[in-house]
């Protein structure tokens, strides 16, 4: 399966932050916005990933993340000219993707919750066609919504909805076999200008090939929408990191963990870091 993580956007809302810099890039507490859904990928063990950003950003996440084979990832970097929508990287990712399933998520996503690893190994698994989640949220007219009955079966999907059928919001995470590419290429661009991700979801829905699984109470799907968003999440991530003491989408522990690098080369990152909180918990990783 590859991965593909969508970082374009001009991030208007988040204004003057990111007026020259790429929201995505932007830190939550104390690792850069898309760290966190990098990390899912990773902890779906999926070591070749897709970065679409626009022409101006792309090289900064160049310079932040390199060819990857310093975690025994390798990542692809690929333009997005204009923000033509979500659906557009499969479109973009084509090559990419080949003949292969993909996992796209959002580069402004951050998930945390203790079955993560179970969850997404479920959806990888699964062999509907697409598989999408649901989160409940008190306002889900801000997101895609998802409305189902009793056994789960999708009924609705809607995108930014005035009026919501469900409260479940349809975060940024989505697991879909080769045929979304051609799906892909047939959606017409909503009155936004944007090939929707929903549109995506329900020609799956239309074929009886889409399944969503929710995410339990007690699991985090963090909104890094609005300053607010970001700075709560940033409270979230140093709250739990500073009481359990594990660290949060750390890419280096979870890219050893999944046995993408040794021990060895883990200690190597670490020593480069060990000026930071963050390096030293590298350090004492290894020990
Ligand atoms: C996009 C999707 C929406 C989804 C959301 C998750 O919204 O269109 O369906 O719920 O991401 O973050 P956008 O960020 O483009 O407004």
């Amino acid at each position: 399966m590859k991965g593909i993580i969508l970082a374009g956007g001009k991030g208007t809302r988040l204004y003057p932050m990111t007026k020259s810099i790429s929201k995505q890039l932007l830190p939550i507490y104390d690792k850069p916005l898309i760290y966190y859904p990098l990390s899912v990928l990773l902890l779906a063990s999926i070591n070749d990933i897709l970065i679409i950003s626009t022409p101006e950003d792309l090289p900064l996440y160049k310079k932040l993340l390199g060819d990857g084979s310093r975690i025994g990832v390798n990542f692809t970097y690929k333009i997005q000219e204009k923000p033509r929508g979500l659906a557009d990287a499969f479109i973009i990712g084509e090559d990419f993707i080949g003949k292969d399933s993909v996992c796209l998520v959002l580069g402004d996503n951050v998930f945390y919750g203790t079955n993560m690893t179970s969850i997404l190994r479920s959806a990888i698994n699964s062999n509907v066609g697409a598989t999408i989640f649901g989160y409940p949220v008190k306002d889900p007219s801000a997101f895609g919504v998802v409305e189902f009955d009793k056994y789960n079966n999708v009924i609705s999907l809607e995108e930014k909805p005035e009026k919501p059928k469900s409260n479940y919001a349809v975060p940024g995470l989505y697991f879909y076999d080769n045929e979304v590419i051609e799906i892909a290429k047939s959606i017409k661009p909503s009155k936004r200008g944007e090939i929707e991700i929903t549109e995506v979801n329900k020609a799956y829905l239309k074929k009886n090939k889409l399944k969503v699984q929710l995410f339990a109470r007690g699991f985090a799907w963090l909104d890094t929408g609005t300053p607010k968003g970001m700075l709560q999440a940033a409270e979230f991530v140093e709250t739990v990191q500073e009481r359990q003491g594990f660290y949060l989408s750390c890419i280096e522990e979870i890219a050893w963990r999944r046995g993408f690098i040794s021990t060895e080369k883990l200690k190597e990152i670490g020593e480069e870091l060990k000026m930071t909180e963050y390096g030293k918990y590298i350090l004492s990783l290894c020990d």
